[in-house]
């Protein structure tokens, strides 16, 4: 993180626009994006910053239409107003604010302050210790209240948390997972694009799924969640340990959806996932992430229909505990952040 530290407003020195923004992208660059492909820059002047989206860093055959690459965005715009709030700043955000210019996903702007609530704080504390979890989870069920402060928390930011409470709803989506990750192992057009987000171990590339974030070897669970196959038939990933061989529970299974599918509806989506995570990383909860289902359309319709609500799926998650070791790389902030005089 950058030289400026997080202190009651109070007895904030009095820091320069330049520095809030270094220390705000420092923050942002650490959400969690489709494929680590961190699909964003940001620019701007004075006391605002302008968050862009990245089309050279698009998955042009996953996600052609820019979906995960809005919701990775969202994910980024959630973290940089926690920044700003950290600071004692209030974050003010329009999103999507430019029709000419569909990439621009949200200008944000610092001038008034209050001191940051005791949860934004706690939030805070997780932007860079969090990690997508690919495995089983441990048998401990999830801190009471937490799932029901995640479904509010989602609703407030214009998406929602469907949870999967019996075994045939569970049961339904593990499967769409399974058959999106067969179709997608089987076109080699996939095959190519994931290979080029999963270097291999020792690269010293800051994007991509590192090696050392994903088990060398499946873990089972039941009902069965498959991971992508960043290795691709090498012998790649970190060993899997007794104790996470011997944790097979799939968690608590739920869908991240939105009540329409236009890109305000996906940065929403990134929005709300992001505020789920950090909420769920303060309770010692993980979450492993699904796009497959949602990158075939059929498939999308699937689950669609399994919704009953005429909602638009945007993810699948698994919660759950378990204790982190996964590595995550990000590239240097000041190699996406371009401040003007
Ligand atoms: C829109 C979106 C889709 C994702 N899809 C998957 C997925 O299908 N499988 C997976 O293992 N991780 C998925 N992830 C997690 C990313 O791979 C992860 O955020 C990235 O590698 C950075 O790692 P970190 O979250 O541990 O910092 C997704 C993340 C986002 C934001």
């Amino acid at each position: 993180m950058s030289a400026i530290t997080a202190e009651r407003c109070s007895e904030l020195p009095s820091v320069s626009a330049d520095e809030v923004a270094a220390y705000v992208v420092d923050a942002a660059v650490w959400a969690p994006s489709v494929h680590n492909t961190q699909p964003w820059w940001f620019s701007g002047r004075g006391a605002e910053i302008i968050l862009h989206a990245d089309r050279r860093r698009q998955l042009s055959v996953a996600d052609p239409v820019g979906r995960e690459m809005m919701i990775s965005c969202g994910a980024a715009l959630f973290t940089a107003k926690l920044a700003l709030r950290s600071l004692g700043y209030i974050a003010e955000a329009r999103v999507l604010p430019d029709h000419a210019d569909p990439l621009v996903v949200a200008r944000l702007r610092w001038r008034h302050r209050s001191p940051p609530a005791e949860y934004e704080s706690r939030l805070f504390s997780q932007v860079t210790r969090r990690r997508s979890h690919r495995g089983g989870f441990g048998p401990l069920p999830l801190v009471p209240g937490l799932l029901d402060a995640l479904r509010r928390d989602a609703i407030r930011d214009g998406a929602a948390l469907r949870i999967a409470t019996d075994d045939g709803s569970r049961a339904a989506v593990a499967a769409a997972v399974e058959m999106a990750e067969r179709v997608e192992r089987q076109d080699s057009m996939y095959v190519r694009e994931l290979a080029a987000w999963a270097p291999s171990p020792g690269s010293v590339r800051r994007d991509g799924v590192s090696p050392l974030s994903y088990p060398a070897r499946p873990v089972r669970t039941s009902p069965n969640f498959p991971s992508r196959d960043f290795a691709h038939g090498y012998d790649w990933g970190l060993p899997v340990s007794s104790a996470a061989s011997g944790a097979r529970f799939a968690g608590v299974v739920c869908l991240l959806t939105t009540p329409a599918d236009y890109p305000a509806d996906w940065v929403s989506a990134g929005h709300a996932l992001q505020r789920l995570l950090l909420t769920s990383a303060t309770c010692g909860v993980a979450a492993a992430l699904y796009s497959q289902p949602v990158e075939i359309d059929w498939l999308r319709e699937v689950l669609r229909a399994q919704l009953g609500d005429c909602s638009y799926p945007q993810l699948v998650l698994r919660l759950g505990s378990t204790v982190q070791s996964a590595v995550s790389v990000r590239r240097p902030p000041g190699s996406v952040l371009f401040r003007g005089e």
